[in-house]
């Protein structure tokens, strides 16, 4: 007997069927299907056949394999009971909630402790499935593995890409080719992790950036994920995500995973990136005020660090209101004793020896300006020099004699007690003054990894949110470590990076551009000298840069000269003419026949208006420039295109481009598929091209 569900929209169609009974497969996930496909006979067309020294038939690939049907992978549940004997489920086919873009279906184990339940939607608008599941239980188990409900992986394809990273340098892209067995990462930090993006694109054979098919998956969860991408010997491939192993550190009868995202893309990794883009900013980030354009940011952290002067805090206010900046945050340094990173988090007060009559001078100041406000915390960690731990050393978590990270230890979020603390003072600092904004920080792994300390964490964030809602969070680990849409449902911005070095920053955003949209991802001008590379980066590319995200500035701005001051002014201004609809743009990664040259295309969505940014990484192998093509645009249609500045161009750029010198009228096919030659350059630099539809 089969039983088959389907769910469609423009571009795909996922197919899920269930033979005698057995937990459901995806048999399908491609292209749109017709309306009219049998279902029943494309289950029976998806049936392998069997040869010599094999089983009488091939296990399912179901959306949860199960050992006990002689499945040989990757199981999707591992589960114990109270006494930690295995407990090896047999699933049947219990019921069905069937609604226009949603399937739910519901398994019962034979023995009947167990209940298996798995839900996926689609949305029609973004592409994007929605796919969870739980367990539910009679009696108390423990999980070590529920794999959120099982993917296929095409066939047709030579390798995946996953994400590593490190501090300074998050969203590195792995390209690894799929051979028999198992890529496997998983991350134990108890955080996302600059180490561990949790997504994967499967591209078949011959996609790039703007062409052909490719898969897409993202685990929204902020603590810590498995991924297991597997072939099997019979040539079949899975793709499981979940939390990562033995992450339930209590016996519950209940588990459930985060939603896994996935979506197949007809044109390219482009395909896949607006999708979560677009799902991203127009379903799970929560704004106050979608409307609101976001704001241009400045930052004190690389001008001050801890030293927190009133007056000085004063005048760098007003030159960054000077620059364009329309929120100020005041990072790390302005409660406790907090003079350096070794102490005093978790003393949420502010510190008299620094502002001896509160915050409220300085919010004034800033508001006067015509900036609003935001402050940073770090909530879940805690210093030993702190009053918090001297008075309860109790609430951090893990042993007593565990590797500090920054010299601090995490506080333990599944406490009540310490939830209630946090909110408190918290809420204390938001009702005392007038702040619009956190920079909520992270800056350690957790001594073990704990799926109840990611809860908590997300029951504070949910609670502030609900009483101050006005109030908009950036999630800020390190810079990017915990950047994620289950963090992202909660707050409304990340810090990519705390590399400010704009060399850096124009690969990592491009590749975090795979799935995060622009208004999401802060992007500063940091100073000349980074502090973190120590490159000294000329002021155009830094702030060209910034301006493909969403912008701010970092650096101490009383060491910009009269000319710094003057570039970063026009294009603040630029991007504060052009963020209203680049907000709503999607960015496409362009691309390159240079490999030298990183560039992306924010095109507006109805497609009037687009602006490239041709960012030159490493000196050309060539001399001239390649041409750069361009894409989703009319090809019978027409579009001026101007170099936004042209007057960029060095001495050595000696030909007479007519680009250098007024607008072009291009069409579409022209530049699709001969491209844009843009003039030389040097290193380090950025072309910035606007379009316009005719
Ligand atoms: C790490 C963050 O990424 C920085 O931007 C800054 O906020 C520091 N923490 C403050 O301690």
């Amino acid at each position: 007997m089969i039983q088959s569900w389907r769910l469609d929209d423009s571009r795909q169609t996922l197919v899920l069927a269930s033979q005698n009974g057995h937990l459901a497969e995806v048999v399908y996930w491609g292209p749109r299907l017709p309306d009219d496909e049998g279902l029943e006979t494309l289950t029976m067309a998806h049936t392998l056949d069997v040869t010599g020294g094999m089983l009488d038939a091939n296990p399912e690939l179901s959306i949860c394999p199960e050992a006990t049907r002689t499945f040989s992978g990757q199981p999707g549940l591992v589960i114990r009971d109270a006494l930690g004997r295995p407990y090896l489920p047999k699933f049947c086919f219990a019921h069905e909630e069937v609604s226009e873009n949603g399937i739910v279906l519901t398994f019962a184990d034979q023995a009947g402790t167990l209940t298996y339940r798995a839900s996926f939607s689609i949305d029609q608008e973004t592409h994007v499935i929605e796919a969870s599941a739980e367990i539910e239980s009679t009696r108390p188990m423990h999980l070590h593995w529920l794999a959120a409900p099982v993917f296929p992986a095409p066939q047709l394809s030579d390798a995946m890409i996953d994400f590593a990273g490190r501090w300074c340098g998050e969203f590195q892209m792995n390209r690894t080719p799929w051979s028999a067995g198992i890529r496997y990462r998983e991350n134990r930090t108890g955080r996302t992790g600059h180490e561990h993006f949790p997504g994967l694109i499967v591209p078949c054979r011959g996609a790039t950036n703007a062409i052909g098919h490719a898969y897409g998956f993202h685990y929204g969860w902020s603590g810590g994920h498995r991924m297991v991408a597997e072939e099997l010997p019979d040539g079949r491939r899975q793709v499981q995500f979940g939390h990562a192993t033995r992450i339930e550190n209590e016996p519950a009868t209940r588990f459930a995973t985060a939603t896994l995202y996935a979506v197949f893309s007809d044109d390219g990794l482009n395909g896949c990136a607006v999708a979560f883009q677009r799902h991203l900013r127009d379903r799970i980030v929560q704004f106050p005020d979608r409307a609101r354009l976001r704001p241009v940011h400045y930052n004190c952290w690389e001008a001050v660090y801890f030293d927190h002067n009133l007056p000085e805090l004063k005048e760098i206010a007003s030159r960054a209101a000077d620059l364009g900046a329309e929120r100020f945050v005041l990072d790390d340094g302005w409660f406790g004793e907090r003079d350096d990173d070794t102490r005093a988090l978790s003393d949420w007060e502010v510190d008299p020896r620094k502002y001896p009559d509160g915050l409220t001078p300085l919010i004034d100041h800033v508001h006067d300006l015509g900036m609003t406000f935001g402050i940073w915390f770090e909530p879940e960690m805690i210093n030993a020099d702190s009053n918090v731990f001297r008075a309860h050393p109790d609430w951090a978590l893990g042993g007593e004699d565990q590797i500090l990270g920054r010299q601090q230890m995490a506080l333990n979020m599944a406490l009540p007690e310490v939830r209630e603390f946090l909110f408190e003072r918290i809420g204390q600092t938001l009702t005392d003054n007038d702040i619009d904004y956190i920079k909520w920080d992270h800056n350690r792994v957790l001594p073990m990894p704990d799926a109840a300390q990611t809860r908590g964490s997300y029951a504070l964030l949910d609670r502030l949110r609900e009483t101050f809602p006005e109030v908009e969070i950036e999630s800020c680990a390190s810079g990017g470590g915990r950047i994620d849409f289950g963090i992202l449902r909660r707050t409304h911005r990340v810090w990519l990076s705390d590399s400010n070095d704009a060399l850096e920053r124009l690969k990592m955003q491009h590749n975090a551009a795979l799935f995060l949209p622009m208004v999401v991802i802060g992007s500063h001008v940091g100073p000349r000298t980074c502090h973190t590379s120590g490159r000294m980066i000329d002021i155009r590319f830094r702030a060209w840069v910034a301006a493909q995200r969403h912008m701010g500035f970092e650096m101490d701005p009383r060491e910009l000269t009269n000319e710094e001051t003057g570039v970063l002014r026009e294009v603040t201004n630029w991007w504060k003419a052009n963020r209203k609809w680049l907000a709503d743009a999607d960015i496409l990664r362009l691309d390159s026949s240079d490999p030298a040259v990183i560039a992306e295309q924010h095109l507006e969505q109805a497609g009037g208006q687009f602006v490239v940014f041709a960012g030159k990484a490493e000196t050309s192998a060539q001399i001239a420039p390649r041409p750069l093509r361009l894409t989703r645009l009319s090809p019978d249609r027409h579009y001026r295109i101007e170099l936004l500045n042209r007057a960029d161009a060095p001495g050595l750029s000696r030909g007479d481009q007519a680009i250098k010198s007024s607008p072009l009228k291009l069409s579409g096919a022209y530049l699709m598929s001969h491209g844009l030659t843009l003039p030389w350059s040097f290193p380090e630099t950025m072309w910035v091209v606007k379009g316009t539809l005719l």
